[in-house]
């Protein structure tokens, strides 16, 4: 992310929304006391560090800016809550290590965004849930606006083919104007 975009994500007022909004979806399942939460593009790690302190979940946040993980890093010391800089396109996790994992607003940063719901799925273990948000575009906008290959351009048609062909199960979805909430437990 340049700068710019950087100044209006990373600003308290929206974290808190964000941060808001990502409990009120880990609310949605019924999740265990020890279960390992993975977060995709995590940014500054507000979201990471609220779900470490508010829950007994192992906690880990994963982006590939250092400059976001070194601020995610600052924010929070506890025993449950780690930071990594990693590609979301190569997580460097064993197949199956997490019961939850999660992603918000951080797909569309990335032209091929599909590899990064592939390697989601791949960390996490059947029976785990996949939790995402994420702008979604129309069909025929993504075809024209893919070929600049500048960011990425999920579509609810590419992410239902992508869940489907993963045995993803759809357990919450709601839309909001170009905005996707989705739920997956993964069936394996
Ligand atoms: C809009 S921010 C979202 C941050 C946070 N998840 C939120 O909801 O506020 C997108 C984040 O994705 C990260 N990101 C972009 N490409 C990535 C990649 N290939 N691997 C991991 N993180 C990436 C960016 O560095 C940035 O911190």
């Amino acid at each position: 992310m340049t700068e710019f975009e950087k100044f209006f994500v990373n600003r308290p007022s929206h974290t808190r929304e964000v941060v808001a909004h990502a409990r009120e979806l880990l609310g949605r399942i019924s999740y265990q006391p020890g279960w390992r939460y993975l977060d995709v593009g995590c940014g500054v790690g507000a979201t990471a560090c609220e779900i470490a302190g508010a829950s007994n979940l192992e906690v880990t946040g994963v982006d590939i800016d250092p400059k976001q993980i070194d601020a995610a890093r600052a924010t929070s010391a506890r025993p449950n809550l780690h930071f990594r800089l990693m590609d979301a396109k190569k997580l460097d996790f064993s197949d199956g290590q997490f019961d939850i994992v999660a992603s918000s607003m951080a797909t569309h940063h990335i032209p091929d965004w599909e590899r990064v719901l592939a390697e989601m799925v791949r960390v996490l273990r059947t029976g785990g849930y996949l939790i995402y948000t994420d702008f979604v575009f129309p069909s025929w906008l993504v075809k024209v606006v893919r070929l600049f290959r500048v960011m990425g351009f999920p579509s609810t048609t590419a992410l239902e083919s992508i869940a489907a062909g993963a045995g993803l199960v759809k357990v919450h979805q709601a839309q909001r104007s170009w905005k996707v909430d989705l739920i997956w437990l993964k069936n394996g």
